[in-house]
């Protein structure tokens, strides 16, 4: 059985003190669920608070994004290893918001995810398409574009270290969520592509879906078989929405 995964992008929200709080909320809850790995990813300033407050539970801990270099004069800029000793196993590549507000490249993306893989972070590489790629018919051709320009250069041992997101830019804190079909369909598609490359590589990649996941839509969207987990923005900030979607999956 492939791995499940139920993450939490907290994006630029929580200070120091919500980020403890929610963490508290979450570990107080029922947010275990033996079939499936629980990922929070809060922002840089607070994976420190972050960690301390997870420390001996059952909640991992990811980054949202980090430098392809690994250190030196890159002002604003987190390395792979401060994430590793930070605690953190995960990291999220190529969100469609570092892609649309910081000009990242599936190239980037792809040194990106190099250097996660040689320090020992499983990286969460995100792909997914515009409402007016959608329309215009170009859906498998800019996911497939994304996907070959992320994984370049990645050979098998290394495509069985990584996690896909895929998130329809256009389902992205708007409400609106592929249909499970839709979302299964383009799953179905990545996971092809990864097979094409190594076989066993694509069928035990984890491939979770993003954008709008919400407690009523979350068990519909996992039940698919190509759907291993879920990337959750808003709803993850909510102790009790989340803990509702971990235990969909
Ligand atoms: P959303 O965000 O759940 O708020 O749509 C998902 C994401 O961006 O990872």
């Amino acid at each position: 059985m492939r791995q499940q995964i139920v993450a939490g992008n907290w994006k630029m929200n929580g200070t120091i003190p919500e980020t403890e709080n929610l963490i508290k909320q979450l570990l107080a809850g029922d947010s275990k669920n033996e079939r499936a790995t629980v990922l929070v990813c809060p922002p840089f300033i607070s994976l420190q608070a972050a960690a301390k407050a997870l420390e001996g539970s059952h909640i991992k801990l990811g980054g949202q994004d980090m430098s392809e270099h690994e250190k030196g004069a890159y002002t604003g800029e987190i390395s792979a290893s401060m994430l590793l000793t930070v605690g953190a196993s995960h990291v999220i590549l190529g969100h469609s918001e570092r892609r649309q507000y910081h000009a990242e490249s599936d190239d980037l993306v792809n040194r990106k995810a190099k250097a996660a893989l040689a320090a020992g972070l499983t990286p969460i590489i995100c792909v997914g398409e515009s409402l007016e790629q959608r329309e215009a018919g170009q859906t498998e051709d800019v996911v497939g574009r994304q996907m070959r320009g992320c994984l370049n250069g990645l050979g098998p041992d290394d495509l069985k270290k990584i996690v896909v997101a895929y998130e329809p830019v256009w389902a992205i804190g708007t409400g609106k969520t592929a249909t499970p079909e839709q979302a299964q369909e383009v799953h179905a598609f990545i996971r092809d592509l990864v097979k094409d490359i190594d076989t066993s590589a694509g069928e035990d990649l984890p491939i979770l879906y993003g954008g709008s996941v919400k407690p009523n839509n979350a068990k519909e969207l996992m039940a698919q078989p190509d759907i291993d987990g879920s990337l959750v923005g808003g709803a993850s900030l909510k102790a009790d929405d989340f803990i509702a979607i971990i235990n969909a999956c």
